[in-house]
């Protein structure tokens, strides 16, 4: 009998040996679908994502290439399935650990496109969530000074800090520096270190939280230097754009709001309208770009 449970025992691991090798082969091949199930939009059609084969406990590596500047390819960690209890608990958000946003997918793209405003300048990518893809972008594209990656939750820093150093071991980075640190909008100490200090602040995505709007705005105005400028892609998501504007309008920033920014954009927006009218939904998903300057 004890040989026979023996042999079961052994047959039951090498069969859970088997089931998770084929689930972890499987997710591999599903960052795609998981990313696309939580934004519900598949995307602009901006970047691609090819397997890197390299799987890991907590994450996976991609590679994240743009499709019209193919050139240009950051190796990507995305976080394994979904959030555990303890994130949950313990975060004080955790939207930038889910999935990456279309409106950092088409951040990253127009810094591309856009790489010479970068040059020499510092740069300060604000809520770049668990990549940090846009900051990624002016640092393996600009002859940019100085980039510096953040977010508020430690969990999403501590994934762009594994990607900087895989990226800067892959020598991809053109950045004279490239860095990542927690930096809360609303902690006093993480935003009066960096006070002045860059010449373009940017963000995507980070106007829907009501209690932390007031913050941002202040924050991005204290990073800047005087003739310093903010680059922002949002949806409207409501009327918090509109309350974002609003807040900034007050303390001191011009604002430029553009709809159109991109043809490439604007042509993929009115398909996605005709055409995907179950998932597509305007208000949640198309970006606007708003350039904030400083007035006083
Ligand atoms: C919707 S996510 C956008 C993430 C990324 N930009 C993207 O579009 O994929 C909003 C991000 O803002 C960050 N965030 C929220 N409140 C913050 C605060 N008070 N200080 C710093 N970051 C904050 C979150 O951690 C999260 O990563």
């Amino acid at each position: 009998i004890e040989f026979v449970l023996f042999l079961e025992v052994l047959l039951l691991m090498f069969n859970l040996f088997f089931i998770s090798k084929v689930l972890r082969k499987k997710h591999l091949k599903d960052v795609h679908l998981q990313q696309v199930s939580v934004r519900r939009f598949a995307s602009f059609n901006l970047f691609s994502i090819e397997d890197q084969n390299t799987e890991e406990e907590t994450g996976t590596w991609v590679q994240y290439r743009s499709i019209f500047y193919p050139k240009y390819s950051v190796s990507l960690r995305f976080h394994n399935g979904l959030l555990n209890v303890k994130d949950v608990l313990t975060s004080f958000d955790n939207t930038g650990n889910v999935c990456l946003w279309p409106s950092e997918e088409v951040l990253a793209y127009y810094c591309l496109k856009h790489n010479e405003i970068f040059r020499d300048l510092a740069v300060c990518e604000l809520g770049g969530g668990m990549t940090c893809l846009a900051g990624l972008m002016v640092a393996i594209s600009a002859d940019v000074k100085e980039v510096l990656l953040t977010d508020g939750n430690e969990k999403a820093i501590k994934n762009v800090n594994e990607i900087i150093t895989r990226n800067q071991n892959a020598g991809v980075f053109k950045a004279q520096k490239v860095s990542s640190c927690i930096l809360r909008w609303d902690n006093e100490t993480d935003v009066s270190q960096l006070e002045g200090h860059f010449d373009i602040v940017m963000c995507a995505d980070c106007l829907f939280l009501d209690q932390y709007r007031a913050s941002l705005v202040d924050a991005i105005k204290r990073l800047l230097q005087p003739s310093g400028k903010a680059m922002v892609f949002a949806p409207l998501r409501g009327n918090t754009l509109n309350q974002f504007c609003n807040l900034a309008e007050k303390a001191g920033f011009s604002i430029q709001r553009h709809e159109n920014y991109d043809e490439h954009i604007s042509n993929f927006h009115s398909k996605l309208k005709n055409e995907e009218k179950d998932t597509y939904e305007e208000n949640l998903h198309y970006p606007f770009l708003l350039i904030l300057t400083k007035q006083r």
